[in-house]
Order: C-alpha cells, then structure tokens, then sequence
C-alpha cells in the first residue's frame, strides 16, 4: 500500500488509559451535565493554563459564540477581527447579530495589525476578536491600549495556543475573555471541546447559563440559552490527553526543529520567527511560497505533496470575508496582506508521532517541486 501522511494525527491515550478513566462512569450512570470528570478536568486546565477561571463547552466554537453573547455587547455593534482565520471566529460574530469589521494582518506573525486597527474604529465598535493564528500569539499590550482608550471589550480566539504562554503567564489570561479549542486535530483534545478563560466571576455565572439553557435554577429560566455543555467521556478523553499533553509538544517541537532545519534558509521559503518572550506549543508549521523566487507556487507544491500521498492544508484560505455565505458583503482587497498570504500558505503535516524521516521526505518532495 502506498504511504500516506495526513496534515495531523489526533492525540490518544492508551485504550487501557481511558478504559480506567471512564470505569467509574458506568458505576454512577452519570454521563454528562458537568458530572465527577468534568470538574476534574475544570480544575486541572485552571492549573494547567494559568488562569484564574474558566468554563468548558462542547466545542470551541461555542466557547467562542456564547462568550461573545455573555459580553452583552450592543445588537449591530461592530467587532473589529481578522479574515485570516477559521470559518468559527467569523461566524460567532455574525451569528450574535454583530458586524465584523476585517482588519488586515502583519506579515511576519499572521496576527490581527494593530498599527491598522484604530483607523477602523467608529462609535458604533464595541469589541475586538483577534486570533493567536498558528500558536502566534498577538501583539496583547498593542491591542489592550486600544481597547482601554475606546473602551472596547476584547475576546481573543486561543483555539491554537493551548499551553502556550506569554511573559511567564497562560495566554488565557489575557483580554476579557480568551478561547481554546479541544478539537480532535489541537495540540490538546478531549475529542469535541473547548473552554473560556475569564477573570469576571459575573460574566462567569452569565456564560454557565448560556451553555445550559438559560437555567438559573431548578424552577427559574431567566435566560434564553443553548445546549453546550462538555460530556463526561469528552472530559475523560481530555484528563488522560492532559496527562501527557508535555510530552507531546516536546515531539512536536523536534518535528518542527527539523523542518525548519531543511526549509529555514530556502531561498522563496518564509517561516513564522520564534516570538520574544513566548513559551511556543508547535501547533501548526505554516509555510509561505514565493513562486518567483522559490520556483513553485503554494498550489503547485500542494498538489505535489497530493500526489504523493502527503495531505498540506490551504490553511486559511479563502479568507473567511470571502465566503460565499457573505458573497458582496466585504472587500478582501481593503485586507491586502491576508489576501496575499493566504494565496502563498500552506500549513505542513504536524503531529506528536510524525517520524523525523519523514519530515525529510516531506521537505525533500517540497523542494523537488521547483521548476
Ligand atoms: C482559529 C479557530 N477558531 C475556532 C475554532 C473552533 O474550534 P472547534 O473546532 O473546537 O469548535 C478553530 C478550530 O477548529 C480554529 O482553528
């Protein structure tokens, strides 16, 4: 059978690990509504995060769109964010009846540009959702500046920075409230699941009834909530992945040492820069293209690396204010350095396991691919 490299590789305990860990699960018939696991969980990514709070959710997204709702920003109000992202960041903000307002990118980091950002602020901006894209994180002190002299609330998506931090403190901590993802395919999973990090105890106690039903108690509904809450065998799946999540980026960052041993001096080849003052986590190995310089264009080298049975991403492209879904609405070319970026970048397989041999492989096929 001919080899196949997928662009990740799901984390998992041994069956023997999980088996353990859900055991107890069958004896208390207690299977979800934030049961024995969920709360262990809770606690120990309290810890392991370095933040003073947070809530756990079905998926990242909902993390992201009831946090958002939590903030009670103004109906209509406009949210300046990036279009260099997943479809999820975009669309909680549409989906709470507010504007994303698109900010361009820098080029070195891929982050929100925060030299671009207050020009886009008017009196009806009320929040600022940027993206630690990549495991990158953002220029924080740049945009809290911001958001302090307009008095703007600040939600960072944290979906790719699980256990990175930032001047000695989780990245959780920072902005009003900041989200991670526990998908399948991050650096930590609990199969489907994600968590806001929040200091406030009051936005707290809000985001707890958004995610179950908008119920304050047994006889009183005094919220119109969803459904979100994170099952016990999700939450079981993630104290084993927890347990060994040190481990993993360890082997992640030795993948991602060696790609960038063979494709850091490559002539059409840019590489995101280590970041000052960051404990990175090896989330993803973004690569930009230059077709004149390096001899191929990202899609040339994507379908190469098809053709070999190596499976790249286009990630993130389209941009996400390009999406059929909002045809006519927004202007990608007012994003000029996103629209260029995401036209050159390819994201490269990456994962705990991937053998170094075959980042060789990789990195020998990518650059076979010139002209
Ligand atoms: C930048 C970004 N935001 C949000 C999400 C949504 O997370 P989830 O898939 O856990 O809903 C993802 C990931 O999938 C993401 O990459």
């Amino acid at each position: 059978m001919e080899k196949k490299i997928l662009v990740t590789r799901s984390s998992m305990p041994t069956i023997e690990e999980y088996v353990e860990e859900i055991k107890g699960i069958w004896d208390s018939h207690w299977i979800t509504n934030m049961g024995p696991r969920h709360k262990e969980l809770q606690e120990n990514l309290i810890d392991y995060l370095g933040v003073e709070q947070l809530d756990m959710f079905t998926n990242g997204h909902m993390a992201i769109e009831l946090s958002l709702q939590a903030l009670n920003l103004p109906k209509g109000g406009e949210v300046i964010t990036t279009p260099f992202t997943f479809a999820s960041t975009t669309h909680a903000i549409v989906r709470n009846g507010l504007q994303p307002i698109f900010c361009d990118i820098n080029p070195v980091n891929f982050t929100i540009d925060v030299s671009k950002m207050e020009a886009l602020v008017t009196d009806r901006t009320c929040a600022i959702v940027p993206v630690h894209v990549y495991g990158n994180i953002c220029d924080i002190e740049g945009i809290q500046q911001i958001a302090d002299k307009y008095g703007l609330k600040v939600l960072y998506d944290a979906a790719h920075t699980f256990g990175v931090r930032y001047k000695g403190k989780g990245i959780g901590s920072y902005g009003d409230v900041s989200c991670f993802s526990f998908h399948a395919t991050k650096v930590f999973n609990s199969i489907e699941g994600g968590c806001a990090c929040f200091t406030d105890s009051d936005f707290g106690l809000e985001l707890y009834r958004l995610k179950n039903f908008g119920i304050r108690g047994p006889e009183i509904v005094d919220g119109v909530g969803a459904n979100a809450k994170m099952n016990e065998f999700c939450a079981a799946m993630g104290l084993c992945n927890l347990r060994h999540v040190e481990e993993e980026i360890a082997k992640r960052k030795a993948v991602v040492e060696r790609y960038v041993a063979q494709l850091g001096n490559v002539e059409g080849i840019q590489l995101n820069p280590v970041q000052e003052g960051v404990l990175p986590n090896y989330a993803y190995f973004p690569v930009i293209f230059d077709e004149k310089m390096f001899g191929a264009s990202r899609n040339q080298v994507f379908a190469t690396l098809e053709e070999s049975g190596i499976g790249a991403r286009k990630y993130f492209y389209p941009l996400t204010s390009t999406f059929d879904c909002f045809h006519g609405k927004y202007d990608a070319n007012e994003t000029p350095v996103a629209l260029h970026i995401s036209k050159r970048v390819l994201t490269l397989p990456l994962y705990a396991d991937l053998a170094l041999e075959d980042v060789d492989w990789i990195c020998e096929i990518i650059l076979k691919s010139r002209k």
